[in-house]
């Protein structure tokens, strides 16, 4: 006889889950999909008498709820927190885990929202920090200072050359210094990779990406195994307010329904986009995990269950020829931003990392980056050939 499966619970499948984890159907009007609670504040049963556990919706919203559920029971975590966007999401995990003369260890090719919050907003604060390649587990153990390291930091793969940090490996150097591993699971999404199950503390993600999937919303959220944690997260998030709204977090929701078969799209359209990549004379390297020349490829191989629809790549033309392709290209659409439907490409060096130009984390001018979204794989490869020239 077949086991029975509760749809949103742990023995349930990932995209199980993902449509049905969270909610159920609301017992009074059979809703299948959770109602937009457009509501600041609920009717209680007399003085401190709360109906359902609701009170205000900066502390809790009901849409917001089953966002939070839902991307807890993917990331395999016990709590889940949905904010306005990926940076209420770290400013509020920083200020819980960290107080003023604490030190990180952040990635030297962090996100720059990342970069420019911890530098310039919590460094005024003080905290201190180390920048250093998460992808060498050597230079990570030196950068730790036992006692005051209070947070390894990581992205995995990073942007935009996506390097690959080894998760368990940097779990386990965190823990025996008395820090945690915070990881940034934006580029890969859970349905790629479950940090926490790799022994990580907390999850980051900006759902403004794959979560979200459509580029319609900007949203972040914070994933837990350990509930204390979890209770200064939730006092922190209701204390600083950038919690997501009702209609931001139901778009979420709605993205993480059809998450698994995006991103297996945006995988296949990914393999596809680099295979025609390294035929192509005018492309002189291309980046991306999967590829066995890769340096994190072992590592990514391990900890991956496919290696995601960020491609990088840098042309024979140097730094003109690489705007021309980015001008040039149509159904790649030049923006910034990444893991919608629709593909983007960008100039790093111009768009996204010119904040970092002259510095040690400068990038390539002849780098391009692309989020292979999932439209038909053939319309993909002819436009970067016609942009390629
Ligand atoms: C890896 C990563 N983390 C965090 C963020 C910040 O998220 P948001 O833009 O939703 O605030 C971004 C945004 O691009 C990102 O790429």
């Amino acid at each position: 006889m077949s086991e029975h499966i509760q749809p949103g619970t742990e023995k349930a499948g990932f995209e199980t889950r993902a449509i049905h984890a969270g909610y159920e159907p609301d017992p009074s009007t059979g809703a299948v999909i959770p109602p937009i609670y457009a509501t600041s504040t609920y009717k209680q049963d007399g003085v401190g008498g709360m109906r359902g556990g609701y009170e205000y919706s900066r502390s809790a919203n009901p849409t917001r709820t089953a966002l939070e559920g839902c991307i807890a029971a993917l990331e395999e975590g016990e709590r889940g927190l949905a904010f306005a966007s990926g940076m209420a999401a770290e400013d509020t995990l920083l200020r819980a885990l960290c107080r003023p003369g604490d030190h990180v260890v952040i990635p030297d090719d962090a996100y720059g929202g990342t970069y420019r919050l911890i530098a310039r907003v919590a460094q005024p604060w003080g905290l201190r920090y180390t920048p250093v390649q998460v992808a060498d587990v050597a230079a990570v153990r030196a950068a730790i200072e036992p006692g005051s390291t209070k947070v390894v930091w990581v992205e995995t793969p990073t942007n935009p050359l996506l390097n690959v940090a080894d998760i368990a490996a940097l779990a386990t150097l965190a823990h025996d210094a008395g820090a945690l591993l915070v990881v940034d699971n934006t580029f890969a999404s859970p349905y790629l990779q479950q940090p926490l199950s790799l022994g990580a503390d907390v999850v980051v993600h900006s759902t403004t990406k794959y979560c979200g999937g459509h580029s319609d919303v900007v949203g972040g959220a914070l994933v837990v195994k350990d509930l204390e944690i979890a209770e200064q997260l939730t006092f922190h998030q209701n204390s600083i307010g950038g919690v997501a709204g009702p209609f931001d977090a139901w778009l979420v929701l709605r993205g993480l329904k059809t998450l698994g078969v995006r991103m297996d799209r945006h995988c296949d359209n990914a393999e596809r986009v680099v295979e025609f990549l390294q035929r192509h004379e005018a492309v002189s390297q291309v980046i991306y995990p999967g590829l066995e020349e890769h340096p994190g490829h072992q590592v990514a191989s391990r900890q991956m269950k496919r290696y995601g629809g960020i491609v990088s790549f840098r042309v024979t033309g140097g730094e003109p020829h690489a705007l021309d392709v980015c001008a040039k290209a149509e159904v790649f659409t030049l923006g910034e931003s990444l893991g919608g439907v629709e593909s983007l490409i960008e100039h790093p060096g111009r768009m996204t990392h010119a904040s970092v130009a002259g510095t040690d984390l400068e990038v390539p001018g002849d780098l391009i980056r692309l989020s292979v979204g999932i439209e038909t794989a053939e319309d993909l490869v002819a436009d970067l050939a016609q942009a390629l020239g």
